[in-house]
This record gives C-alpha cells, structure tokens and sequence, in this order.
C-alpha cells in the first residue's frame, strides 16, 4: 500500500538560515519561502534526487506548529509523508487496523494541493506521518 517517501517535514526557527544551510553548505535546489497561510506554515522546498524536504515555519496565531517549535526551539523532525494510490483505502485499512488519523477522518488539500491525511504519531512508532495521495 505504501508508495514513495514524498518528504520529509523539518520545522525550522529561521527559514531564511534553514534555506542557505540546504543551498549553501549541502549544495541543494532550494524554493523560495512560500507563504501558505491556510496552513499556518510558511515553507521551502528542498528538491533531493529521491524526494523532498520541506522546511516549515509558523505563520500566524493559529499555526498548527507552533507548539512544536516551542518544544524544540532548534528545530525537529516534524513529519513524514508517504504516497499512496487511494488515500481513502488506505485510510479505511489503517483505521480498521486500529490506527487512529487525525481531525474528522476525511481528506484535506495538502500543501500540493493534493489530498493528505494525517496519523497519530502514538500508532507510528512516535512519528507523525501524512499521506498524500500522488
Ligand atoms: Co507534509
């Protein structure tokens, strides 16, 4: 059922130096800050070979990351995200596995404008994980 590592989320407290350690110091293709304000983030893209990183950033009151980045204020792993074909399915097979996906249970646009779920990181081995569907 699982597909492609699609990336891996890394919440960062200073985008701009997160950005310039992946394009400078490791030599990779790095986005410009891209402001996604339904997501409370603001996000760069690390384009890698094999997949992509994506260094997040609290934007606005409400960002869903901000606890994150108070417990780790040098930043962390945030999440994984792995593809799937039928996310649906895959939810419906996890869930009868006992897993438990966060919020109501139904699909959201993610921030590829595709359709993403999240899983309790309790059910993951400590890792919050995300799937898309690609
Ligand atoms: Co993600």
């Amino acid at each position: 059922m699982i597909g492609k590592l699609n990336h891996v989320a890394i919440v960062v407290p200073d985008l701009q130096a997160a950005a310039a350690l992946y394009r400078d110091s490791l030599g990779a293709s790095v986005s410009a800050p891209l402001p996604l304000p339904e997501h409370g983030v603001t996000t760069v893209f690390v384009q890698l070979p094999n997949t992509k990183i994506e260094l997040l950033h609290p934007l606005g009151d409400q960002s869903p990351i901000r606890k994150f980045l108070d417990a780790n204020p040098a930043g962390g792993i945030h999440h994984l995200c792995y593809e799937v074909t039928d996310i649906r399915a895959a939810r419906d097979r996890l869930q009868a596995a006992g897993a438990r996906v966060l919020g109501d249970g139904e699909p959201s646009t993610g921030a590829h404008g595709k359709p993403v779920l999240f899983l309790h990181p309790k059910d993951f081995c400590g890792t919050l994980i995300e799937l898309e569907q690609a």
